[in-house]
């Protein structure tokens, strides 16, 4: 059985395939219209969504399968304290592949563990969100036909934001160098920052402001402020509006760089970029179809694009308790610790769950 929990659970080589797929769907839907008759996909959306709740359905329907699920949990057995373990088991008997979006960074690892059918990650708090990112890569290949060598800037709140965090993961797979744009406290995070160094051999540029290296970017990926997850330390009226981008910000941008946002956007990106034809977030919006139709195929086996086996990690039992109070090993108490342990310079521990960096004793 395989899962999309984070981007490590497939090769750079299924990915591809996907992409590949993706785009022969997106051409030629009528070749593969019929392949999901009769099945169905579970959206188990205990978090709000339009976008990738909306596209999952669509992508589903359009394959010519079925939906089911709900996008409000209150109208849940949730509200009765029914663990996410005994949902996955449930829900297996309903449905043929879940997708799931949850407040606590490592739900969708749990979900996993007990559902006997492929889940897919939606967005697990501040966590990961790996297809967004397969989206995002997509989107970017589309139109400069690759990663590699592209300067990508993410710009924004990158400690809290999901979408971000999974992108630059996924940039630097590709072989894009990243830099880091956000403001003071809003930085992306070390375990983000851990496995670029252990795992890719990168350091970003880290700078405050986009105007700064506007200059030298391929792709300009906006991210909105995550005010949800702000902890009461951080002072949202002081960071909220301290970014923008907007069309005097892209004069000086490379006149064939790319404009990314994952949506929605709030006060970060003026509307006035809308018809500037290197905004390319609408583009990204639509290419979730065809990429998620695409994922659901070949999770279901439907396609034979994913190998048998997951690429390879070094995945085990600890007896260290998650620090991260977010993390879903401290929410649902029948959940052992585990940790991955991964080699560069140094061995390098984290929470199999939530990716938080296991500080040695
Ligand atoms: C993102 C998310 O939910 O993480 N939205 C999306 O899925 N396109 C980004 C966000 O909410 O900022």
């Amino acid at each position: 059985m395989r899962h999309l929990i984070t981007l490590d659970d497939l090769s750079n080589f299924e990915i591809e395939q996907i992409f590949r797929l993706a785009a022969g769907m997106q051409s030629q839907l009528e070749t593969w219209a019929g392949i999901c008759r009769s099945k169905l996909l579970a959206t188990l959306f205990y978090e709000p969504s339009t976008r990738t709740r909306l596209s999952f359905e669509s992508a589903m329907e359009r394959l010519n399968g079925g939906t089911l699920g709900f996008a409000d949990p209150s109208s849940t057995s949730v509200t009765k304290g029914e663990t996410l373990a005994d949902t996955a088991r449930m829900v297996t008997n309903y449905a043929d592949i879940i997708v799931v979006r949850h407040s606590w960074a490592g739900s969708a690892r749990v979900m996993a563990t007990y559902a006997n059918i492929p889940v897919i990650n939606g967005g697990d708090g501040s966590h990961t969100h790996p297809t967004q990112a397969l989206t995002d890569l997509y989107t970017i290949i589309r139109r400069k036909s690759q990663v590699e060598g592209l300067t990508v800037g993410i710009c924004g709140d990158l400690r809290y934001g999901r979408a971000a965090h999974s992108f630059a993961l996924a940039v630097a797979r590709f072989g894009g160098k990243l830099v880091h744009i956000a403001p003071n406290g809003l930085q992306m995070p070390p375990w983000i920052l851990t496995r670029l160094a252990q795992i890719h051999g990168q350091k970003p540029i880290e700078v405050e402001n986009v105007t700064e290296v506007i200059k030298t970017l391929d792709v300009i990926y906006v991210n909105r402020l995550q005010e949800e997850r702000l902890p009461p330390t951080v002072d949202a009226k002081t960071v909220r509006g301290s970014y923008l981008l907007n069309a005097a910000v892209m004069k000086n941008a490379k006149p064939d760089a790319m404009i990314m946002h994952p949506l929605p956007r709030v006060n970060e990106l003026a509307y006035e970029l809308d018809d500037d034809p290197r905004a390319a977030y609408f583009e990204q919006s639509a290419n979730a179809v065809p990429v998620r139709m695409a994922l659901i195929s070949s999770l279901m086996g439907l396609e034979q694009l994913i190998l048998t086996q997951p690429p390879k990690r070094d995945i085990g039992e600890t007896s260290h308790q998650c620090e991260n109070s977010n993390c879903v090993t401290n929410h649902e108490t029948y959940v052992a610790p585990e940790r991955e342990t991964f080699n560069g310079d140094t061995e390098v521990h984290a929470c199999a769950y939530c990716g938080n960096l296991v500080i040695p004793n």
